[in-house]
């Protein structure tokens, strides 16, 4: 893979482990997209970087995950990896924790997981199919 210009969208990079991939996947030379809520930050409040491209990006949002995809397509016109990160927590007594805090859960951990992996597979696959060797010998 040396010399080749690798590319990763991480979804949940304003934070916690997010950021921290975001962080070793720039330092090993990878094209981030870094995917976050704006929630009133701008990009440049998170991390500065020539390879870090800030994206909106919640990851319920079906029509958010198709522009952030297709921008990537546009620009790099491949995309090596997802990294999954975008993620809620709900801690509590189970009795407690009222059910719109266990379905926000479900709805960000699980489907915003799941719809991400869909939205990014196709273009996932013809990369790897372009663009590495070794996976066309697996795949042959
Ligand atoms: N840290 C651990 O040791 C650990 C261990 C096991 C499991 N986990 C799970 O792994 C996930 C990430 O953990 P973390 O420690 O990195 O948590 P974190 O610091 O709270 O980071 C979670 C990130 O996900 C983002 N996010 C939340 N909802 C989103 C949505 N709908 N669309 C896009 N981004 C969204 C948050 O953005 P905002 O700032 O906009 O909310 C935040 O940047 C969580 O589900 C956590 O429960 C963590």
């Amino acid at each position: 893979m040396v010399g080749l210009n690798r590319v990763v969208l991480v979804s949940g990079a304003a934070s916690g482990l997010g950021l921290a991939t975001v962080r070793e996947l720039v330092r090993a030379d990878w094209t981030v997209y870094a995917g976050f809520r704006p929630n009133g930050r701008s990009a440049p409040d998170l991390l500065h970087g020539n390879a870090i491209r800030w994206l909106p990006l919640d990851v319920t949002d079906s029509e958010a995950r198709s522009v952030a995809v297709a921008s990537i397509e546009r620009e790099q016109g491949r995309l090596d990896a997802l990294v999954n990160s975008a993620g809620v927590n709900a801690s509590g007594p189970l009795e407690e924790v009222p059910d719109r805090v266990l379905r926000q859960v479900m709805e960000v951990n699980f489907f915003g997981a799941i719809g991400m992996t869909r939205d990014c597979l196709p273009l996932m696959r013809r990369t790897a199919l372009s663009g590495s060797p070794s996976f066309r010998r697996r795949s042959n």
